[in-house]
């Protein structure tokens, strides 16, 4: 599920226009488990906030292309209240480097493959460098640096609850320090 919102100039809602607002995506590997819950989460505690443009997600491999969310993550996302996300894998493409302010690695490899294709990318297009999106972890939003979702794909249910618990962190974090500190690079 891509969520897109638009904050008008004209709008009350604190913004002077539509460039403050952020458009965030979460990438794990498979597009199935974590960066698929770390959106709903993330979506589901910025719903009405205009400074949220847009918040997707993606994998790094296309393994599961066109697959929904694994059940195990629904299951954590239901047990949390959040009923209502729809969603489809997929890879990500280099498109997303220019549309997303924000592209949010959920683990160490996640991390290391975007900034290899960032760099790819601006290699062979220099003058798009400036334009592309900050490439970070996501759990250095959660109090520590370095903070890695570990992939729960093999493992037990557990896994789960605990990357839940995690997102929820993580996303309070880029809140308070992206979108209410107003800060644009790391914590
Ligand atoms: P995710 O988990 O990266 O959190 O979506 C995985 C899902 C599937 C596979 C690996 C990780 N896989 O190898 O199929």
């Amino acid at each position: 599920m891509s969520t897109q919102k638009t904050a008008s100039a004209n709008e009350p809602n604190g913004l002077p226009d539509e460039k403050q607002a952020v458009s965030v995506l979460f990438v794990c590997l498979g597009n199935i488990c974590r960066s698929p819950m770390a959106e709903a989460v993330f979506h589901s505690l910025t719903k009405s906030d205009p400074r949220i443009a847009k918040i997707d997600s993606a994998g790094t491999g296309a393994y599961h292309e066109g697959d929904p969310p694994d059940p195990r993550t629904m299951d954590a996302l239901r047990a949390n209240n959040i009923d209502d996300y729809d969603h489809a894998a997929r890879k990500i493409k280099h498109s997303d480097f220019a549309e997303f302010d924000y592209i949010l690695a959920m683990d160490k490899d996640n991390l290391s493959d975007l900034r290899s294709l960032k760099t790819r990318l601006a290699k062979k297009n220099p003058s798009m460098e400036r334009a592309m999106g900050n490439v970070m972890l996501f759990g250095d939003f959660g109090g520590s640096k370095g903070e890695q979702v570990v992939d729960p794909y093999y493992g037990a249910h557990n896994g789960f609850t605990v990357a839940h618990e995690q997102m929820v962190r993580f996303s309070k974090g880029f809140i308070s320090q992206i979108l209410l500190e107003g800060r644009n690079q790391a914590p």
